[in-house]
């Protein structure tokens, strides 16, 4: 297995909703409940799920963005203490989730090691990593020069030493002047821009223009870990290959890992060796790419996965439509949150909460009955028997 670059453990992000004169909390939005996370060095991976599920508030609560309900985020941890920690949240979860009593927090929340306890981690955790938002009109400053939009992270997070990939080792050095402006210089040569875009502003740029402006200025202080939050959603397709092109381009030269959110199924098949599946706050299912693509366990993955359109007439695959509405993340539903619109729901769903369990190698799922979906779909009726005999 690679190695270890992100690890939370028991995230929780619940935003109050406010009511009433008093403005008293009246109940609150599980964004994201409970979620337990691995993101290997190297690798790109996935967050899918429909919208409001949780897919940004996770990215922002594993950046450090926002500070979570509940919950741990170690950076490159040593294998011991994930042993070490995985075992004591396994045993706190046993019985279902409940407070955590102090000596148990210590070990688990408030260490030192832990990012969102400690000042000098986050500190040094925050020049490592980065975020791309959907839309660059919004996430740069209209009012600032490109190359000023550029050069601002690397003045106050400075650069690797070397100027090269960064090495993990932390030291870094804040580049000014003629060197500065080599630098950004060069930087927007590799993103397919040129010297005059430095002294134009954003609104002087197509959507693509700027969001490569936007992964320049990401990719410029060198990170190790970049969020990229459905960075060609709001792109059309040939201007969304050449972003997804980039990306792959600037992950081998850096060696930079990604965790690339979005609703397009198509965009993440692309790009992702790893899809993490989200309904209204968790994870559903977790699997490798091809894995997941070819055996979709859960009903909510096989329904998203059957909505995806294919460009061939004579290709006919069963079409699982969802019904009903996504219930609100304020009010999930007990037991299973899915179980208000999966087709093979029982009376176990509404009642008992699902964990998740590895069903193939590397691949989990959190559904009552994934192992019976799994033995019906590779041998009867199912997507997977649909997409055989439609080759
Ligand atoms: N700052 C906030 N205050 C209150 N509620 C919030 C806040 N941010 C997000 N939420 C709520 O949390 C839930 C998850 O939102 P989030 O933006 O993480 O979803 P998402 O999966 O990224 O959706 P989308 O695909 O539309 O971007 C939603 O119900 C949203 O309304
Ligand atoms: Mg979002």
């Amino acid at each position: 297995m690679s190695e270890i670059l992100l690890k939370a453990i028991g995230v929780r992000k619940y935003f109050p909703i406010k009511g009433g004169i008093s403005g008293r909390t009246l109940g609150y939005v599980h964004a994201v409940d409970d979620v337990n996370l691995t993101i290997y060095k190297g690798e790109t991976v996935g967050v899918v799920g429909e919208s409001g599920c949780g897919k940004t508030t996770l990215g922002r609560v594993i950046l450090d963005l926002i500070e979570p309900t509940t919950g741990a985020l170690f950076y490159k941890p040593d294998e011991a203490s994930v042993n070490q920690l995985e075992g004591l949240y396994t045993e706190l979860t046993a019985n279902g989730a409940r407070e955590l009593k102090k000596e148990e927090k210590k070990i688990l929340g408030t260490t030192k090691d832990n990012i969102y306890k400690s000042r000098s981690k986050r500190k040094d955790f925050r020049s490592r990593v980065q975020i791309v938002f959907q839309d660059p009109v919004s996430s740069l400053d209209p009012r600032m020069l490109i190359k000023d939009v550029i050069a601002e992270p690397i003045r106050i997070n400075g650069v690797p030493k070397e100027d090269g990939t960064n090495d993990g080792t932390g030291a870094r050095v804040r580049l000014r002047g003629e060197v500065a402006n080599k630098y950004v210089l060069d930087i927007v040569t590799e993103m397919g821009l040129n010297e005059d875009h430095l002294y134009r502003f954003p609104h002087e740029f197509s959507g693509g223009q700027r969001q490569r402006i936007a992964i320049a200025r990401a990719i410029a202080v060198k990170p190790e870990f970049i969020v990229l939050d459905e960075p060609t959603s709001a792109l059309d397709v040939s201007v969304q290959a050449q972003i997804l092109s980039l990306l792959k381009n600037l992950q081998k030269k850096y060696n930079v890992t990604y965790m690339f959110i979005t609703h397009n199924l198509a965009v993440i098949r692309a790009v992702s060796n790893r899809v993490i599946v989200m309904y209204l706050g968790k994870i559903v299912e977790e699997a490798l790419t091809d894995e997941l693509f070819e055996f979709p366990i859960h009903p909510y993955t096989q329904a998203l996965i059957s909505a995806i359109p294919i460009p061939d007439p004579t290709f006919k695959r069963q079409r699982l439509v969802l019904s009903g509405d996504v219930p609100s993340p304020a009010n999930p539903p007990s037991g299973c949150r899915f179980h208000t619109r999966c087709r093979f729901a029982k009376e176990i769903c509404s009642t008992e909460e699902p964990k998740l369990k590895e069903i193939r190698a590397g691949h989990i799922v959190a559904c009552h009955f994934a192992e019976e979906i799994l033995k019906t779909e590779t041998s009867s009726s199912g997507i997977k028997k649909t997409r055989e005999t439609a080759k």
